[in-house]
């Protein structure tokens, strides 16, 4: 069963191509090149063209081999590789810690998006880059479409507008997925976070009054990977575009969920207040998207985040 299903019905699945496509594509593949490839994103990206014969050649870079920051080591690195695509996954996402160090969050979520598209627009390259909720305010009582006026609460959130704002005031060829909750297996994220102490703690105290989407990487991954697919078939269809998987939950009902799948006895989840719990940065109380925008362009369908984190649990266990 397809999980995005236009991605599927463009890749043919887990169908491999013939050795005579395979020679083809090795002469026309393209180059794209993916900034913070260690990431959890990153490496779902990795993941997933791995196991399809695709068109491209991805080169996965993270900051020891591809400063982002560095505009001069990235235009160098473009040129050479006569990369057609950059897929922006670099990232400072630590969002509390951003607070006290906001000098290194504004050069790697603003500075360095900046460079990426300065560079991109000089050498004619397309961007697809990475972005968050976290840029609204959490105000609105209806899901944000792309539209409606980011207004960030946090040092992230301001730092991640910036970069939004460059690739758009430079004006090139850009995407921008704006996305929510991210995890994966890989990394840090609320789902392994919540497993590791679900196993090791008698209660845990969770945010229940924040409202939000959970988006599994390995979705977002699938994603990209059919806009890039779809730009070259079709066209290229700048714009923002917003992408989290289905419905929507609080910190807390996600983590009763992660509790449920996994099976794990013996945890009492107690639901607590924001202002109870004290983050260090300021987050929306609201932040469901609303993805009709992105469904509607790319002609894809977006699976119920529950249905994903049953898939990323599996993942989790299996791998
Ligand atoms: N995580 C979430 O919940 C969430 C939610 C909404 C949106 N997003 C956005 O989604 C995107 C992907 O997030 P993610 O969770 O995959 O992030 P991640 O796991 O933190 O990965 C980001 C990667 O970028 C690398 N990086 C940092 N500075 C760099 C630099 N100067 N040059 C090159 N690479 C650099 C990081 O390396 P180091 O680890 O060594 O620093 C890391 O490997 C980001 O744009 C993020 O803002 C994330």
């Amino acid at each position: 069963m397809p999980i995005i299903t236009g991605i599927t019905k463009h890749l043919g699945g887990t169908e491999k191509e013939t050795p005579k496509q395979q020679f083809f594509y090795g002469l026309v593949q393209k180059n794209v090149l993916v900034t913070g490839g260690s990431g959890q994103l990153g490496k779902e990206l990795g993941r997933l063209t791995d196991r399809l014969n695709l068109p491209f050649r991805f080169l996965f870079t993270d900051v020891d081999d591809l400063d982002v920051t560095d505009r001069e080591e990235l235009s160098r690195f473009v040129k050479d590789y006569r990369i057609l695509y950059i897929i922006n996954c670099a990232a400072y996402t630590a969002v509390d810690k951003a607070e006290e160090d906001s000098d290194k969050a504004y050069l790697v979520n603003g500075k360095a998006v900046e460079n990426i598209a300065i560079v991109s627009k000089q050498e004619g390259v397309k961007v697809i880059h990475i972005s968050t909720d976290f840029v609204f305010d959490g105000q609105s009582e209806i899901p944000y479409t792309e539209n409606m006026e980011p207004h960030p609460l946090s040092v992230y959130g301001q730092s991640k507008l910036k970069g939004e704002e460059a690739l758009q005031a430079v004006g090139g060829e850009w995407m921008i997925i704006r996305t929510s909750w991210l995890y994966s297996q890989y990394g840090n994220n609320f789902v392994k976070t919540m497993i590791g102490l679900m196993q090791e703690r008698e209660r845990l105290t969770i945010v229940d009054d924040q409202y939000g989407t959970p988006t599994y990487a390995a979705d977002l991954a699938e994603l990209i990977i059919h806009i890039l697919q779809f730009s070259e078939e079709t066209e290229w269809k700048r714009g923002i575009y917003h992408f989290s998987n289905k419905g929507e939950t609080t910190w807390f009902r996600f983590a009763e969920e992660i509790k449920r799948i996994t099976g794990i006895g013996g945890c009492e989840l107690i639901p607590v207040k924001t202002h109870e719990y004290g983050a260090a940065a300021p987050r929306p109380a609201y932040s469901v998207m609303d993805l009709s925008k992105v469904c509607s362009t790319f002609r894809v369908e977006i699976p119920k985040w529950e249905e994903a984190l049953k898939r990323c649990v599996d993942a989790l266990i299996n791998d």
